[in-house]
């Protein structure tokens, strides 16, 4: 009892443990206490203080945030999108060693890493033109923004008045960018996006995945507790290009950006 309760208090000051081996020990007894084999002790010692960073070269595009339509000066069409889940996948590419690129729409989320190169956008257009230029430099583009699909079709340049009547506005189709990336897509490029669904789920997002040419849709769903804009946490299912379904359940938005980067390594830079 006296060697478990000191392993749990050195445990509590921050010290990992070398995990013992299980076998015969040196009093003839059987069990757990064998010192770990040496290459053991190695792999654990590089582990942890040399992670493997398996993105160490790759550039990756990352789009995240609302986009903002603008009616007039004052006045526009947007989302709830608070933009976490796309910075949070952004900084744990950056932890695999990845040069990343960042299109970010309006967000109040301060993006604390300052190695991510970061450009700030306003309208879909915009993203759409960021991304474009962008694209073609990079290995992998991840498109977890919540793009508006239709704008104003023209943008007062004076604050509308209110009238006597209701106030009537045309709207039109924005660009999706995660679409046209798909159509120009090189072989060596990986594109993930991201499905935002309320019903038929799974349908909508295969869909999307081969309507939009991307390799992985990344998809939440806002029935599921605790998933979506605002909130913390997420619950995501991904689908592969090669059928392959993982379903995740719910995590902080950091721990689910894991799974994301760690599917994508496994499955295409492993
Ligand atoms: N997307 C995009 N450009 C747009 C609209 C969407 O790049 N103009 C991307 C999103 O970033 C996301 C994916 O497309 O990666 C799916 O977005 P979603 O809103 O779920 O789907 P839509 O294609 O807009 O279809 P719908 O709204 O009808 O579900």
């Amino acid at each position: 009892p006296s060697t478990a309760e000191n392993i749990k208090r050195l445990q509590s000051f921050g010290n990992t443990m070398i995990p013992v081996g299980t076998g015969e020990l040196a009093s003839g007894l059987i069990g757990e206490g064998r010192m770990a084999e040496p290459e053991e002790i190695l792999a654990l010692l590089n582990h942890s203080f040399f992670p493997r960073r398996s993105l160490q070269g790759k550039k990756v595009l990352v789009t995240a945030g609302p986009t903002y339509e603008a009616i007039d000066p004052v006045r526009f069409i947007g989302n709830y999108s608070s933009g976490k889940m796309g910075i949070a996948v952004a900084e744990e590419l950056l932890n695999q060693g990845a040069e990343v690129f960042l299109v970010l729409g309006p967000v109040r989320q301060e993006i604390s890493s300052k190695a991510i190169k970061l450009t700030h956008v306003t309208s879909a257009e915009e993203m759409y033109q960021v991304c474009t230029t962008i694209f073609d430099n990079v290995d992998m583009a991840i498109m977890a923004a919540a793009v508006a699909d239709y704008t104003p079709i023209t943008k007062s340049t004076e604050k509308i008045k209110k009238g006597d009547e209701g106030l009537r506005l045309e709207l039109v189709k924005t660009k999706d960018i995660l679409k046209s990336l798909g159509g120009r897509k090189r072989k060596d490029q990986v594109l993930v996006g991201f499905a935002l669904e309320t019903q038929n789920e799974k349908e909508h997002a295969l869909e999307k995945l081969q309507k939009k040419n991307a390799d992985m849709i990344v998809m939440n769903t806002l029935k599921d507790e605790g998933a979506g804009f605002g909130y913390d946490t997420n619950k995501v299912t991904i689908f592969l290009k090669s059928g392959q379904e993982l379903s995740f359940g719910v995590k902080s938005k950091a721990e689910v950006a894991k799974d994301i980067v760690a599917t994508i390594i496994t499955n295409y830079y492993a």
